[in-house]
């Protein structure tokens, strides 16, 4: 998959064919999307707009936990290829470790079988869960999309990933801009000695770290770059002084609190 890619989550529906058009034009060919984002029919429009021969896009979506389990997991599926206007997904995920997942994984596994998801995977799943799912099916998840940035590194879930031939994917690499990401001292200066701003240098550490990225902006300067990130290497010692920022913690919320997975359970997305 690509290494760096573009995210749709939270761009207003009206403004997501705009947004992923200029992606495009950027140069992305990975978006990621979600049935939950409520934006894959632009997401679609975009894409077919852009004359882009398919082979060269990588589109992900993802399955909500309303809509988990084996019959209606496929029902979604093809419900969220044809709002993309698509005959195959690249990367179809589980978006949350939560709800009937398991029977959702065995249509997916299906799905894969068919060349419908040339590969499927999994979203904010914790080891002790994505353990569980290797150890208890056939197909290993390709891919697991973690809330992944300077104050939550994730290293040792990346270790154990690695360790099972699952792709780290890093969802909020700039933590949406929390604790002041942007105006960071450690992560301004080591930008100042590479002329690069604070966001390329958070997407070169994570893409050195093996990272898969998917930064958003609604902003085609930002968009542009964003991408430009492969001119310049960090130092061990800039590596290390970034590694030094993390805190262990979400800087959103935790996917194991029982308050938030009721509430997650909870929510209907149509
Ligand atoms: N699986 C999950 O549960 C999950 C959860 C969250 C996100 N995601 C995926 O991950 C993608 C990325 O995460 P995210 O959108 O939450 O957060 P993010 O990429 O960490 O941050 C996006 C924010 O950063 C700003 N920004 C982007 N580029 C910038 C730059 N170069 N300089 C300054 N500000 C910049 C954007 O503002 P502007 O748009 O105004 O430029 C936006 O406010 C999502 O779009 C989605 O596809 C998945």
């Amino acid at each position: 998959m690509p290494t760096l890619g573009f995210g749709v989550f939270q761009v207003a529906d009206e403004q997501t064919e705009q947004v992923v058009t200029d992606a495009l034009a950027a140069g992305y060919r990975a978006i990621d999307t979600a049935a939950s984002y409520g934006n894959e029919e632009a997401v679609g429009r975009a894409i077919a707009a852009s004359g882009i021969p398919r082979q060269e896009l990588f589109i992900t979506t993802k399955m909500w936990i309303q809509h988990t389990g084996e019959d209606t997991a496929r029902r979604e599926f093809d419900k969220s290829l044809k709002k993309l206007g698509l005959d195959y997904l690249d990367l179809y995920l589980i978006h949350q470790p939560m709800g009937d997942y398991y029977s959702s994984w065995h249509a997916m596994q299906k799905l894969t079988g068919e060349g419908l998801a040339k590969a499927i995977g999994v979203s904010n799943f914790y080891p002790d869960r994505l353990v569980d799912l290797i150890t208890h099916n056939d197909i290993v998840p390709a891919v697991n999309q973690i809330e992944t940035h300077p104050f939550f590194q994730r290293h040792a879930d990346q270790e154990i990933m690695r360790g099972y031939g699952v792709q780290i994917e890093s969802w909020g690499p700039f933590a949406g801009g929390k604790n002041d990401l942007f105006t960071n001292p450690t992560l301004t200066e080591i930008g100042d000695a590479h002329g690069k701003s604070v966001a390329q240098v958070v997407l070169r550490w994570l893409t050195q770290r093996d990272v898969v990225v998917i930064p958003k902006s609604v902003r085609p300067d930002r968009m542009s770059q964003n991408l430009a990130i492969f001119d310049f290497d960090l130092s061990d010692d800039e590596m290390a002084g970034i590694a030094a920022l993390d805190t262990g913690k979400s800087m959103f919320f935790d996917h194991r609190d029982p308050e938030m997975v009721k509430w997650l359970g909870g929510r209907r997305v149509d």
